[in-house]
């Protein structure tokens, strides 16, 4: 892989994939993230991308192609909650937040693969979460998502480790951005409670973590899942 690496960050317009994003582009890196609705943060390549179309994935890598060189470094961050009991959540709430987390997660890195193949490396990294491992109560279909995540990126790394391709997963847990704002005071304060270091982590500790796994050092790590919580998933 070349010193400057072609990068793209799914969600890298705000939360953890900006911060991704900033860390990565300060390292060096040709860095590209995929946006939605707003304009791309100033100073970064963005590409338009909903990540439940695959239409609209394959256009987004064609267009960062064309700016950057084919892709060797994927972060797979877009993501999505829906927090609501079982008993009472929709099949669509459940459904929507599995195609965004999960089968976007897929869509992405099914896209990635060809030109990382033909280029004899690369490096995807997918960001779950602690919940994939412990649970949370309302969060059945986020935690079932992020769950999936490591079993899907444990099988592609079984996959793609023969081609020179690295598939890790990052486990954040409580992180202060806009998706853990929308918890409940007295529930986010419960959660701090139980997080052995006794404090949230922040969007550059996460950063930190995808630079190790996506750079020169971590050349030998594949198919593992890396916590950055607090001691809060520690165990599992
Ligand atoms: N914050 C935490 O405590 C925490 C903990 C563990 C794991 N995580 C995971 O970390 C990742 C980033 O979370 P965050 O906290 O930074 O959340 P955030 O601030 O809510 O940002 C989510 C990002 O995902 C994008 N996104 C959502 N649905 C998408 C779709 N269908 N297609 C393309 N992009 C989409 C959003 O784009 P728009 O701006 O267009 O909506 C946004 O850029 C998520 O996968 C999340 O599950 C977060």
């Amino acid at each position: 892989m070349a010193v400057s690496r072609s990068v793209l960050i799914t969600g890298g317009n705000r939360g953890i994939g900006l911060a991704v994003a900033r860390a990565m582009a300060a390292a060096g890196d040709r860095v590209a993230i995929t946006h939605r609705s707003d304009a791309p943060p100033p100073g970064l390549f963005g590409v338009r991308c909903d990540v439940t179309d695959a239409g609209q994935v394959d256009r987004a890598f064609t267009e960062v192609e064309a700016e950057h060189g084919p892709v060797e470094v994927l972060v797979a961050n877009a993501g999505i909650a829906a927090d609501r009991l079982v008993a009472v959540m929709s099949e669509a709430e459940f459904a929507t937040v599995l195609d965004t987390n999960l089968t976007g997660a897929f869509r992405v890195a099914r896209r990635a693969v060809p030109p990382m193949v033909e280029n004899r490396g690369g490096r995807i990294i997918l960001v779950s979460s602690v919940s994939g491992m412990l649970g949370a109560t309302g969060q059945a279909n986020y935690s079932a998502s992020k769950a999936g995540l490591i079993g899907f990126g444990r099988s592609l790394a079984r996959e793609l480790a023969p081609r020179n391709i690295t598939v890790n997963v990052v486990t954040p847990g409580l992180i202060d951005t806009d998706m853990s704002a929308a918890i409940p005071e007295a529930r986010r304060a419960a959660m701090v409670r139980a997080i052995p270091l006794g404090r949230t982590g922040t969007v550059e500790e996460v950063a930190r973590a995808v630079l190790f796994v996506a750079g020169p050092d971590a050349g030998c790590l594949t198919g593992a899942v890396i916590p950055i919580d607090g001691g809060l998933g520690m165990g599992h």
